[in-house]
């Protein structure tokens, strides 16, 4: 009796263990097929774990039924589900270098680029803004006289603006009304006038000098079609050992003839400003009606765009020039309103607008 029922279980090992082998065989067979027939680097990896993931994997599975055997077949059981694993993880990785390679093929094909195909022709072009133009248009003729083309903050110390260039702290330009100040901060301001620079340049470079200084100025203004907030001068400045009031006129007719053509009368009338003594303003004929009178110089036949003059002593003391043996001359043309004169522009607020329609005609 004792006999059978060891008989019965030895049967049932045996099932047990040559079922464990069959399946085995079976699971290697079906693995190698799914992983052949598999055709995506996804599909792969879904199909890894469900063969060998730890957990739940169907090769797990089947080997928590080892022991259930005697040592002997555990043994040899353990051997195969070894060369299973072994042969499925080979399978796997020669398919995933295949997908690999044929996936990267696909990437670079999709990716070719013709370096032969001619190009696209360019529908627009972008061009410079009319204040740019005009910049360096005058760029070049300064630079063709000797000059430098110097920089300088448009976020200004109170000092370089106004006190190093003699204006005094009851000068109107002080005011708020037409300087903005910068908050937290009562030494600074955004610069109202390029003439910020030319005590920066004398200490910079010393004497002698011959610099302009093309750049954006900034005043706290109600705007209309004539004043913005944000507009651009050009300064110039020269300094040397008897540099006189005739170099100056010289200059300015130079820059005249070269705006607005040979023949272009140049007028100085004496006007005050603190950094220069004498001051002038400079005027010449208007470039449209030849000094006959028109809309554009308001019927005076002159237009007033050269304000210049000796510079101040105190102005190159605080550069530290000293005044007794050099002399030299300062001017400021509003840039902006050179470029509106040139291009007939009525309003200057369509300058700083960004409006494509005004900057696509230029
Ligand atoms: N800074 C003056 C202004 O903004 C323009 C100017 C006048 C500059 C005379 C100069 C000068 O250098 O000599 O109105």
């Amino acid at each position: 009796m004792f006999g059978t029922f060891a008989a019965v279980v030895e049967i049932n090992y045996k099932f047990f263990y040559f079922s464990m082998i069959d399946k085995l065989v079976q699971l290697k067979e079906s693995a190698l097929r799914e992983i052949g027939a598999t055709k995506s680097a996804g599909e792969l990896e879904q199909l890894e774990i469900k063969l060998l993931g730890r957990k739940s994997g169907e090769l797990t599975l089947l080997l928590k039924g080892l022991k259930n055997l005697s040592d002997e077949e555990k043994k040899s059981a353990g051997q195969l589900a070894n060369e299973v694993k072994g042969a499925i993880e080979k399978a796997l990785a020669a398919k995933k270098s295949e997908l690999m390679t044929g996936e990267w093929k696909n990437s670079l094909e999709k990716e070719r680029v013709d370096v032969t195909q001619p190009a696209l022709p360019v529908e627009e072009r972008g061009h410079f803004h009319p204040n740019t133009l005009v910049q360096k248009d005058l760029e070049d003729l300064f630079t063709s006289m000797g000059f430098m083309v110097l920089d300088g903050p448009e976020l200004e110390s109170d000092y370089y603006n106004f006190t190093a260039v003699n204006i005094p702290p009851e000068h109107p330009a002080r005011d708020m009304q037409d300087t903005f100040y910068i908050k937290g901060h009562s030494d600074w301001v955004l610069r109202t006038h390029t003439s910020s620079v030319q005590v920066r340049a004398m200490q910079k470079y010393g004497v002698p000098l011959r610099a302009i200084v093309p750049g954006k100025c900034y005043r706290n203004e109600a705007t209309d079609p004539r004043h913005e907030h944000t507009f651009y001068q050009l300064e110039g400045i020269v300094i040397d050992k008897n540099i006189s009031f005739a170099h100056m006129k010289g200059v300015m007719q130079a820059v005249a003839d070269h705006l607005f053509g040979v023949g272009t009368e140049l007028r100085l009338m004496p006007k005050f400003y603190p950094f220069v003594e004498p001051g002038v303003r400079g005027e010449l004929t208007c470039f449209l009606c030849h000094g006959k009178g028109c809309r554009v110089c308001k019927n005076t036949g002159w237009l007033e765009v050269m304000p210049g003059g000796m510079i101040h002593p105190n102005v190159l003391r605080e550069g530290g020039v000293d005044p007794k043996i050099y002399s030299g001359f300062a001017f400021g043309f509003g840039l902006t309103r050179l470029v509106m004169l040139k291009y007939g522009i009525e309003d200057v607020r369509h300058l700083e607008s960004g409006d494509l329609r005004f900057i696509k005609q230029f």
